[in-house]
Order: C-alpha cells, then sequence, then structure tokens
C-alpha cells in the first residue's frame, strides 16, 4: 500500500503548524515551552487525522507523563495503520538562542514498519547513494571509512567532509579526522539535518559520523531510505535502567548493529518544517497576517524535496 498524497498534505500542514506555534519562542531561551506549545499542536492535529496511528519514537514514555509518548495511540481509528515517529522541535537549543537549524519533524510508515527507539544514545554513520553499501561501517576505523569513501567516492581525502556533533566523546574520532587532513563540519546540534546532507553533494558533506540522539537516528533513517542513502545505527545503553527499558521494548541484542532496512522498512513519509532557516530549508517568515513555511519531504522523489506554504493567521 502507498502513503497516500492525503496524509503526505496532512502532515506538511502539521509540522508547518507546529512549527509556527513554537515562532513566538525563537530567542526567548525558553526550550521547555517551545517544545510544549510544538508538541500541543502536533498531537491535537494527528488526533484529527483518518488513521490509526501509534508514536513509536516520541517524547519519552509513558511513565514520564509527557505528551505524544511512544505507545500512544492517534488518529481517529477509522483511516490506515501506520507508525509515527515525532520531534516536535529538533534543535531546541537552537529555538532558545535564534540559532540556524530547528525544525519540526516527523516520519510515517506503515504498521510495524519503524523501529519503535528508546530514548539512548545511538552511534551512527551515514553516506550518500553515490558510493555502494559496506563502502563505510560503524565496524570500521575512521581511516578505513575514509579510506574506502575515498577509493569509492575517487575523491582525494583531503577533499572529503566529514559532519560531526562537536562534543568531547568525539574527541578520538576528530584527532584521527585531522589527522588524515579531513575537512570537518562541525555542528553544535541537530543531527537528523546534520545526517541528511549527506543526500545531495549540494550540501557539501560526504560523510557524517557520530553519536547522538537514538530517536533522531531512527526518524534521519527514516529520510535517508527514501533517498537511497547509506545508513547504520548501534545504540549505546550507559545504564542499567537504559537497558531494562530497552529489553522491555523487545531489544535482546543490546550490542546490535542496525542495517538502515532493520530500522525502516516499505512506504514511509519524511516531513520537516524549517522553525529558523538552516542548510536544508528556511525558517518561518512572518509576513503580517501570514507565516510563509518552507518543509522537506520525502515521498515519491529521490531528492528532499522543498514545499512551501503559507499559512493565514486568524
Ligand atoms: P533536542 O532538540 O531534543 O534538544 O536535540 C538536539 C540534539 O542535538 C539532537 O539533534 C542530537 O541527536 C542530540 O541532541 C545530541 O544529544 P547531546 O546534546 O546530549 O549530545
Amino acid at each position: 500500500m502507498k502513503l497516500s498524497q492525503e496524509l503526505l498534505n496532512d502532515l506538511i500542514d502539521i509540522t508547518s503548524n507546529s512549527a509556527i506555534a513554537c515562532y513566538q519562542y525563537i530567542g526567548k531561551n525558553e526550550k521547555i515551552l517551545a517544545d510544549k506549545a510544538a508538541t500541543d499542536i502536533m498531537r491535537d492535529q494527528l488526533n484529527k487525522l483518518n488513521i490509526k496511528g501509534e508514536v513509536v519514537i516520541g517524547e519519552g514514555e509513558l511513565d514520564e507523563a509527557p505528551m505524544l509518548y511512544i505507545g500512544e495511540k492517534l488518529g481517529n481509528g477509522l483511516g490506515p495503520e501506520i507508525d509515527i515517529a515525532v520531534d516536535p522541535v529538533e534543535g531546541t537549543n537552537f529555538v532558545a538562542k535564534n540559532l540556524p537549524g530547528a525544525m519540526s519533524v516527523m516520519a510515517v510508515s506503515e504498521k510495524g514498519n519503524l523501529f519503535s527507539a528508546p530514548e539512548t544514545y545511538m552511534e551512527k554513520i551515514a553516506t550518500g547513494n553515490h558510493v555502494p553499501k559496506n563502502t563505510v561501517d560503524l565496524d570500521f576505523s575512521v581511516e578505513k571509512n575514509i579510506v574506502n569513501y575515498s577509493l569509492a567516492s575517487k575523491k582525494k581525502i583531503n577533499d572529503i567532509t566529514v559532519c560531526i556533533l562537536n562534543r568531547p566523546r568525539h574527541q578520538k574520532i576528530i584527532s584521527e579526522l585531522k589527522r588524515l587532513n579531513v575537512n570537518i563540519k562541525y555542528i553544535s546540534d541537530g543531527d537528523v539535518s546534520a545526517a541528511l546532507l549527506v543526500s545531495d553533494k549540494k550540501y557539501g558533506v560526504d560523510i557524517f559520523m557520530g553519536t547522538g540522539g537514538g530517536p533522531e537516528g531512527v526518524i534521519a533513517a527514516a529520510a535517508l531510505n527514501k533517498l537511497n542513502c547509506k545508513f547504520q545505527g548501534r545504540f549505546l545503553f550507559n545504564s542499567d535502567k537504559d537497558k531494562a527499558r530497552a529489553i522491555k521494548m523487545g531489544i535482546s541484542d543490546l550490542n546490535k548493529k542496525y542495517e538502515i532496512n532493520e530500522i525502516v522498512r516499505g512506504e514511509s513519509i519524511f516531513c520537516a518544517t524549517g522553525i529558523t532557516s538552516g542548510d536544508l530549508m528556511n525558517g518561518i517568515v512572518k509576513d503580517n497576517d501570514k507565516y510563509i513555511t518552507e518543509t522537506i519531504v520525502t515521498y515519491d522523489k529521490d531528492f528532499l524535496e522543498i514545499v512551501k506554504k503559507q499559512v493565514t493567521i486568524t
């Protein structure tokens, strides 16, 4: 079954409206209020859709009593059964500090086709569709990944750009990249968009690597899969509580390296509206009584399509 164009249009409306809902908090240093405003709208509008939906990636788990928790049922129960991954504000720091790259994100698939990820870290690696599968691998050293990529893409090592979150935990990877004379694009947050930068040469990123949020990894994989890009992820469980929670969610092998098609299968839609402007799309522009939004989607094209919308303030 193909997920309908009507569902795609509904999702674009929802991420646009949730992005607009936190527009008022841009630069106000109010991460939690921004996230709540976007989450409330997203939940309310998803509940009005003709779907039988279930949250597989959410804002937390039921015992933490958040909105859009993993396992929450959404929709009026009358339409197709779908899995839903939400990240109402990806880059809460960006909104709080009015920095580039905040977006409101959702991905959906047919029921049972999207991985339900615990809120732990994930080691990730991604490349574009112009190199063969297995060119890069989470189990390879940094050097082997770079050399393989250089051979497969016929690019000199010092012309390769790797995007990575600028975190102390990446110190070893970063020193290796520097030793090899690879260009590094550091990001301070927002590794969903960072992973998507490998999808087109115009973004100037060859490989995305490093450890970030597990839920963000699944959401990025949903988009990269549609774009025929390569992605692997492996969850990291730092505490016994995290391990117990993962086992409860059905993860039996805690060290498993997941290939992209084990994270997302079949039809899916990815949809992200810019809150502040970033590498992938522009942020919200307010023009008198209108908001103009830009949303990137994966549906039936093999690139990130940008959909512009005008929403009148009522
Ligand atoms: P939030 O928008 O939820 O704050 O997440 C931002 C983010 O940068 C993600 O894109 C990334 O996966 C994660 O945080 C990295 O976590 P940490 O800041 O702990 O390194």
